[in-house]
């Protein structure tokens, strides 16, 4: 038989169901004192897309077509090769373990000298990523070949090595691979070593492997240590007065926990006669007790994210600082757990949660949802899952990830992997992570029967189908041991509240169930970041492309933009929302005071400051500390409100908890949560006294013989009308839910025309009755506008009425008008300053605000509807500083401001499509569909569909005084 490495040398495909050859065992990630060689930076590099290219580059770079590139990257983002999105489809055709005869390939080379005194001991050729498969030689000679993507591959390349002088490595990648199969995640197919390579001495006496297992007593705050090594060491913790033989059992007294809300490490080593390795150990015990997760004896709530490793610039190539960024970022924004989506992510990830504090799930690089579709249809043949010759390959995939990965106490849970479908492989799998790890738990989402996990697991559940679950009334399986099983665990949702574009709604929605049930322990949002990948379009003008923008053949377009952050890791309104849903403490009214929630699992609020304002109107009339004791984690207290002056209008008392001391991600005085509610209510505005009129002008309004306004105190205007339209979110797009945006533009919301039926002027108002309908449509909402002037302002009643049947779901109802171009600026009074929505406005709260009308528009990947201000009770429009319009209304309304219309918004693939127009487009809404986030999960939540039915709108318009 050919062994892949000759298969190579001969220049045929890889084929096996194989794990890689001649790699030594897994061990674990380590920072150590054993000399290292860092082989990341420049190599010779070259790229081919023939069938069979010869091996001719094992002494070096010769013939033609070698240039250089840095390593870590992908080579699709260095100029070789096009990246492809597909979220499911495999990108070649399906004959497993096979791929095609056109398979790019990226032969790399890099010279390196040795030192001398590295010939005492074996020297280690390590690769902690190459995508999807490599062949190895080192000065000419076969070393092996690599498997599983995101795992680490070692290689002993002693007997090749030459100290003392120059080597030559030579690596050549395949772009497609039989390990393809096993990693159909959704997300851009990109190949090359896209993580760094180094050799590494293994002088005598070593350390193999090392396995820290660190269990705690939270009764008794007793630790429990016991540090495992293939060859004699100590162990050494000067902080515990550890230093002991490895191997022994441990006991500690008066320890603390670790957890992710207070992240205690212990720092110490482990010391052999050929190795130093540092290790920071964590104490803490992770199980199941009466169907409830718990960490070091409390329930735990994951308020999570699933993350790839992303960068717009180099994709899954990411350095120390991206993933610091990141870990920031989530702990800034409230979020304590991560899922590690859907393969092991570098482990200096895995290191920043344990310093950070961040619960993990730690993921297989595994999935091979091309085989089946939802609902655990078969539609290939031949899923890896269930097929025994690719058994050992997934076992050994399960083996690396928790070999490498289980020093860490941050982790609590092992992932077999993502969306394969149910198979006996997972069996084999589970078995083997119990074998190598039985202090975690083990999770698997497609084992919905839970016969293999420890953690009944769901994604995009709904939030009727989660209350059930926490209720354990879920419907019975069949099988009634099974079911018996599965009704007593904890339950996760790991997928939910997809973030693609804008959106997701619904979030509070949810967390009121994982709060309410203790057996729902909350989830993690789909996704962290969009995958936008940075590119210039033909002017040269930045923007991030997604499917389709590379020329793939096939491709699943933007559904890889569907994160909390843009692709250059800008928070987005989501990530706002899902900071409030998330935040550690609720403040809210109480009869007796406020109300102080402590929804922390361990930590008390001594770390929180908590201040108030008073405002009226959006003027801040006074502010204060609020003097809150040390509230324990779950538990709540009522302090005595402040001492309020009395105010005029509208008035909003806000309290705030901030970090009262500079955290390791924050500085003092970030703030983690807020409740904000009115102390007194506005004051009637007084009716204004209606003029007499004559002729064409009401007042500063100028109308047209057709009763449209057609200026403002002598600004021209793009006269007012009704609109019902919005560009369609991804979410309306429904893929999962109800697709409302086939309603829409079947209905024609898009195209609607108007008839003016009646032009009416009484002695003091104009009234117009419009009938607005679509093309080959009868349905039709008869809206009447009533304008009338006190000789100030204009004052507007519209009215509206569906005609005919219109059983569905409004995107919007108010009016459009287009202002002069030079309209830049809105100053409002109510929500903000973010865009809301209103299923997700809880982030935002009312005050006054102001923005230029280009700050107002939110750039989503994909352009669609954004920037929406909403619960606004005034609007003021300037040029240049000049004020030109205000509006009032009578109770709130919406507004969005653009420089665009919502149809070229709709037609956008870019934003840079997006050109401005001769007018600013002013939406004035009475209300706007919600968010929800079926592009892959449930839609709008009933309470936030309007249909059509009559409803009121009043506005005031009033020129500058
Ligand atoms: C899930 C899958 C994710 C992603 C998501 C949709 O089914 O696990 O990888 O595809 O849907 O964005």
């Amino acid at each position: 038989m050919t062994t892949p490495v000759a298969a190579a040398r001969e220049g045929r495909r890889h084929v096996e169901y194989e794990t890689g050859s001649n790699r030594l065992p897994a061990r674990a990630w380590a920072r150590s004192d054993a000399p290292r060689l860092s082989l990341s930076g420049e190599w010779h590099f070259r790229y081919s897309t023939e069938p069979e290219p010869a091996v001719d580059f094992l002494a070096g770079p010769s013939g033609e077509g070698w240039g250089a590139i840095d390593v870590p990257s992908h080579w699709q983002l260095r100029g070789h090769g096009r990246p492809i999105y597909t979220n499911i489809r495999y990108p070649f055709p399906v004959e497993p373990p096979h791929v095609p005869d056109l398979n790019p390939v990226g032969d790399y080379v890099r010279e390196i000298d040795v030192p001398a005194d590295w010939s005492v001991g074996r020297t280690v050729l390590r690769f902690d990523g190459v995508d999807s498969f490599a062949h190895i030689w080192v000065n000419g000679h076969e070393i092996g070949t690599t498997s599983g993507s995101r795992l680490a591959n070692e290689f002993d390349v002693t007997g090749a090595i030459r100290t003392g002088g120059a080597n030559v490595v030579a690596v050549r990648v395949l772009q497609w691979s039989a390990n393809s199969y096993l990693e159909d995640q959704d997300m851009w197919w990109l190949s090359g070593i896209f993580r760094d390579v180094r050799l590494e001495l293994r002088r005598p006496g070593a350390i193999g492997d090392h396995h820290v297992v660190a269990d705690y007593d939270a009764g008794t705050r007793t630790g429990h240590l016991l540090v495992e090594t293939d060859v004699p060491a100590r162990v050494v913790i000067p902080e515990l007065a550890v230093d002991a033989p490895c191997g022994e059992s441990l006991t500690i007294a008066q320890v603390t926990g670790w957890t992710a809300e207070a992240p205690r490490l212990y720092h110490g080593t482990i010391e052999s006669a050929g190795e130093t390795i540092q290790i920071a150990v964590g104490f803490r015990r992770v199980e199941v007790v009466d169907g409830v997760i718990r960490v070091n004896g409390s329930r735990v709530l994951f308020r999570g994210v699933n993350r790839h490793e992303f960068d717009p610039d180099n994709g899954r190539a990411v350095d120390e600082q991206t993933m610091l960024r990141d870990v920031v970022l989530m702990k800034q924004n409230n979020i304590n757990a991560v899922r590690t989506s859907h393969y092991p992510p570098h482990p200096r990830f895995l290191e920043l949660c344990d310093e950070y504090g961040l619960w993990v799930i730690d993921e297989c690089d595994f999935e091979t949802h091309g085989f089946y579709q939802d609902g655990g249809e078969t539609s290939l043949t031949g899923n890896p899952v269930d097929d025994d010759r690719w058994r050992e390959a997934l076992v050994d995939r399960v083996r690396r990830m928790i070999a490498r990965d289980r020093n860490h106490p941050s982790i609590l849970l092992w992932s077999l992997g993502n969306e394969c479908g149910p198979g006996s492989n997972i069996g084999a799998m589970a078995e083997e992570a119990r074998r190598l790890d039985p202090t975690r738990l083990i999770h698997y989402e497609c084992d919905w029967t839970c016969a293999h996990v420890d953690v009944y697991s769901r994604m995009y559940t709904s939030h009727d189908e989660v209350e059930e679950i926490g209720r354990r009334a879920e419907p019975a399986l069949d099988d009634a041991l099974l079911d018996a099983h599965r009704r007593a665990l904890p339950f996760i949702v790991c997928e939910y509240a997809h973030a693609m574009g804008n959106g997701p709604g619904g979030l509070a929605e949810y967390q009121d169930l994982f709060e309410r049930y203790p057996r729902c322990q909350g989830g993690f949002v789909w996704e962290w970041i969009d995958h936008g990948l940075r590119m210039q379009d033909t002017q040269g003008r930045e923007l991030f492309g997604y499917g389709g923008d590379f020329g793939e053949e096939i491709h699943d377009g933007n559904f890889v933009a569907d994160g909390l952050l843009f692709p250059d890791r800008t928070p987005s309104p989501g990530l706002w929302e899902l900071k409030k849903t998330f935040e550690p403490v609720r403040i809210a009214p109480d009869p007796s005071g406020i109300r102080i929630r402590n929804l922390q699992d361990f930590a008390g609020t001594r770390s929180f400051a908590f201040a108030w304002t008073l405002e009226a109107d959006g003027i801040v009339r006074a502010a204060g500390e609020l003097d809150v004791p040390d509230v324990p984690a779950g538990a709540d207290v009522v302090v005595p409100a402040p001492t309020l002056p009395s105010t005029a209008g509208e008035a909003w008392l806000t309290v705030r908890a901030t970090l009262s001391q500079d955290a390791e991600w924050a500085a003092a005085g970030h703030e983690l949560a807020n409740g904000q509610w009115v102390v007194s209510g506005a004051s009637a505005r007084p009716v204004p006294p209606r003029v007499v009129v004559a002729g064409s002008a009401l007042g500063p309004g100028t109308f047209d013989r057709h009763g449209r306004l057609v200026e403002l105190a002598g600004m021209p205007l793009v006269p007012p009308r009704l609109d019902l339209w919005r560009a369609p979110i991804d979410n309306d797009f429904g893929w999962y839910g109800t697709p409302v945006e086939a309603q829409w533009r079947e209905h024609g919301l898009d195209r609607m025309l108007d008839r003016v039926e009646s032009v009416e002027r009484g002695a003091d108002y104009l009234r117009i009755s419009v009938r607005t309908a679509a093309a080959a449509s009868e349905t039709a909402i008869r809206n009447v506008w009533t304008w009338s002037t006190d000789g100030v302002g204009l004052d507007l009643v519209l009215e509206t009425e569906p005609l005919g049947r219109w059983g569905f779901a409004l995107p919007r109802l108010g009016i459009r008008l287009g202002l002069p171009a030079g309209v830049s600026r809105a100053e409002w009074y109510g929500r903000g300053p973010g865009e809301t929505y209103v299923d997700s406005c809880r982030s935002q709260l009312v005050g006054r605000y102001s923005a230029s009308v280009d700050e107002l528009q939110t750039p989503y990947v994909r352009p669609q509807e954004n920037g929406n201000r909403s619960d606004v009770r005034e609007l003021l429009l300037s040029t240049a500083g000049e004020p030109v319009m205000r509006v009032v209304g009578q109770r709130t309304f919406a507004f969005t401001a653009r420089r665009w219309t919502s149809e070229e918004l709709d037609r956008a693939r870019h934003p840079t499509d997006l050109v401005p127009t001769e007018s600013v487009w002013l939406n004035l809404d009475l209300e706007q569909y919600g968010l929800g986030s079926a592009a892959c999960g449930p839609g709008v939540l009933p309470q936030y569909v309007q249909c059509a039915r009559p409803t009121t709108l009043r506005l005031r318009f009033e020129p500058p005084r």
